[in-house]
């Protein structure tokens, strides 16, 4: 996770900010965010470090967009706009201090890491999102890095502008099941999802449960960490096995993130069977 003393929402770079802009309260947002964290640490049982914010990187604190990290590699995340750009050397520095070999994205490819990225829990597939941020042709280049390793890229196309990354509106869970929304997604793309996924390993969240960000959740070791959920959504969950905690983050929300913004697994890619 990234501090998030700097946060606040100083531009516009996406639909949530418009409202947001000039609306963050510093302190909750602390708050809310220390919540999350004691969560991750207490309830997880996950160990979690956390990396400086930098000065006029308000976004920051969205640790998903560092990069990919895949088996000991750090891609470094190329931001789309030049609002976020600052933040590429921090990431890079910090993870060559944590010992991970950086693998640089060639030329001209944008990539917002973690947040476009995410590793299925039971199937060799790396979901890629694009649309918003995540270049095309960043697939090609993904591929070369996991193929090897036995992993498949299945690139999604994103065409809602509140849902511009692909943790926006699908989450990945333990053991197998995917939560999502899919009118994040084209018509094509949905039938992608429907292909690989039976359905039995599809969790579909309603438009108000996207709204309140429940697929930019939190999986880990069983448990699912979110900022809010449906009476029904949460149903789900249970009855598929999973603990659901909700923490509040409305404050993060004002920028477009929630939960799983907020984090990047370090230990990618997981792949287990706890539910
Ligand atoms: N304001 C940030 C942006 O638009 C929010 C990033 C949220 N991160 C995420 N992984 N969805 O870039």
């Amino acid at each position: 996770m990234c501090s998030p003393d700097r946060f606040r929402v100083e531009y516009v770079i996406n639909p949530w900010m418009s409202e947001g802009l000039g609306h963050t309260d510093s302190q909750r947002a602390r708050l809310q965010w220390s919540a999350l964290h004691a969560i991750l640490v207490n309830q997880t049982d996950s160990r979690v470090t956390v990396v400086d914010s930098r000065e006029g990187l308000p976004d920051m604190v969205f640790s998903a967009n560092a990069g990919l990290v895949y088996d000991g590699r750090f891609i470094p995340s190329r931001f789309r706009y030049p609002e976020r750009t600052g933040e590429e050397r921090h990431f890079t520095e910090w993870a060559k201090g944590l010992g991970y070999e950086v693998r640089p994205l060639p030329a001209a490819i944008t990539f917002e890491g973690a947040g476009d990225a995410l590793f299925d829990r039971k199937r060799p597939v790396l979901w890629l999102g694009h649309g918003f941020r995540t270049s095309p042709s960043a697939e090609a280049f993904l591929s070369d890095q996991v193929q090897p390793g036995g992993w498949q890229v299945v690139s999604l196309e994103l065409t809602d502008p509140r849902y511009y990354h692909l943790d926006t509106c699908f989450c990945p869970l333990d053991g197998g099941l995917v939560m999502w929304f899919p009118a994040a997604f084209s018509a094509e793309s949905q039938n992608i999802v429907r292909s690989v996924l039976p359905e039995s390993s599809r969790i579909e969240v309603g438009e108000e449960d996207a709204a309140h960000f429940a697929c930019n959740a939190v999986s880990v070791n069983g448990t699912i960490v979110m900022n809010r959920a449906s009476q029904n959504l949460r149903a789900r969950l249970s009855n598929n096995g999973f603990r659901v905690i909700e923490t509040p983050l409305d404050e993060f929300i004002r920028a477009g993130g929630s939960s799983k913004c907020l984090t990047l697994r370090l230990d990618e890619p997981v792949t287990n069977a706890f539910v």
